[in-house]
């Protein structure tokens, strides 16, 4: 744009001028390193301002034996960010050359939009960095939290097992000394002693999922959807579900970790059908807009209010109390848990008295459908 027959690209290295990259019609002092003190580019950096040398043999400025051996003759050199110069930006002429205003002007311009460049770069990376720092203290800390859940809830089987093991003695051996509420109050502390127990199981599957590796393979989705609705519907054979299994689903994903996935979603979708006339149940999928796969479970039953619907992926969330569907909150968590960690989403859309869609993607790059 000078028309100027070399330039070098220079960058403040401590106490030196680093000549980081040229472009000339003959050598220069590429990788070279110079005191700020003893070179032009130093002097444009510590007076903040542009050096214009028509005749470098006549300037005391210049280090006359670096240049020597160069075809230069006339010189200009700009900072790069005049405030605080963190580099400089030189151009070379081989025969006599004044620069005028314009081309020191549009160096200059060039140099200031450098800066501009290089200190983006130092934001970026600076937020990277932070990023990374502030994404391993948070997987630090979920560690610890799911080491701490996973010991807690661990320790709590112990006592719970003696609270249900005397009670059950006690009901056993003295209960010709109880009267009826005695008998009956009894009966409460068992039936919630096992309902304590089915939490404390949840809680440590749920934590177990983020410390066991992911074991990745092809799974027949279709298969296994196939496998958990014959079995719901043997324990349940007084009620007739329609359910519509799209074949060959084959994700590449963790086996065992989709069968819960699966049995949850399908075993809510039986379970929040069970008062609807003409229940369906339906898993598919659809080829997304980026052609990663979204998986869908489809039901006709109670549905709910969409309002709500970031809660239920949160340990112990319930929308319907456990009189109208009985359950303990931790299905839908124990899913979204290993979807994430499959790298896929999860998301749901419902209405309440019309059903409810969960759907989920695995975005692996091996995943093929059949
Ligand atoms: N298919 C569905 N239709 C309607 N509501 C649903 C459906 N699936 C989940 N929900 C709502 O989301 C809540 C959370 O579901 P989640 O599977 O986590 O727990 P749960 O089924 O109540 O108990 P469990 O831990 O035994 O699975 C449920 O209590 C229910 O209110
Ligand atoms: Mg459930």
């Amino acid at each position: 744009m000078t028309g100027a027959d070399g330039a070098t690209f220079v960058l403040r290295d401590g106490e030196c001028c680093h000549y980081v990259d040229e472009d000339a019609i003959g050598p220069l002092w590429k990788g070279q390193k110079f005191p700020l003190t003893a070179c032009i580019s130093g002097w444009a950096m510590l007076h903040q301002q542009p050096a214009s040398i028509e005749d470098i043999y006549q300037d005391p400025r210049i280090p006359i034996d670096a240049y020597r051996p160069t075809f230069v003759k006339s010189l200009v050199m700009v900072p790069i960010r005049t405030a605080a110069p963190i580099g400089a930006i030189g151009n070379y002429w081989a025969s006599r050359h004044r620069p005028s205003t314009e081309q020191i002007e549009l160096l200059q311009a060039l140099a200031n939009s450098t800066a501009v460049a290089l200190e983006n770069i130092q934001v970026y990376q600076e937020l990277e960095k932070r990023v990374v720092e502030r994404t391993s203290q948070l997987e630090a800390a979920n560690r610890e939290l799911e080491a701490f859940s996973y010991s807690v809830s661990h320790d709590l089987r112990a006592p719970l097992r003696a609270i249900r093991g005397y009670s059950t003695i006690l009901s056993e051996q003295n209960a010709a000394q109880l009267d009826e509420f005695g008998r009956g109050m009894l009966e409460r502390v068992v039936r919630e002693t096992h309902h304590m127990g089915g939490l404390i199981e949840d809680l440590l599957r749920l934590s177990q999922i983020n410390r066991r590796e992911l074991l990745v393979g092809p799974v027949n989705l279709s298969e296994l959807a196939e496998r958990i609705c014959q079995t719901a519907a043997q324990a349940q054979p007084e009620r007739h579900v329609d359910v519509v299994i799209a074949p060959e689903l084959i994700a590449s994903a963790d086996k065992g970790l989709m069968d819960s996935v699966l049995s949850n979603l399908l075993s809510n979708a039986w379970k929040y059908t069970g008062k609807t006339k003409g229940a369906r149940i339906e898993f598919g999928f659809s080829p997304g807009a980026d052609g990663v796969p979204v998986y869908f479970v489809k039901d006709n039953g109670a549905g709910f209010d969409m309002a709500h619907a970031q809660r239920l992926f949160a340990p112990f969330q319930r929308l319907h109390t456990a009189s109208e569907f009985p359950g303990t909150g931790v299905g839908l968590a124990t899913v979204q848990r290993i979807i994430h960690r499959h790298g896929g989403h999860i998301w749901v859309e419902a209405e309440p008295g019309k059903g409810a869609t969960f759907f989920f993607t695995l975005p692996r790059k091996e995943e093929t459908v059949a």
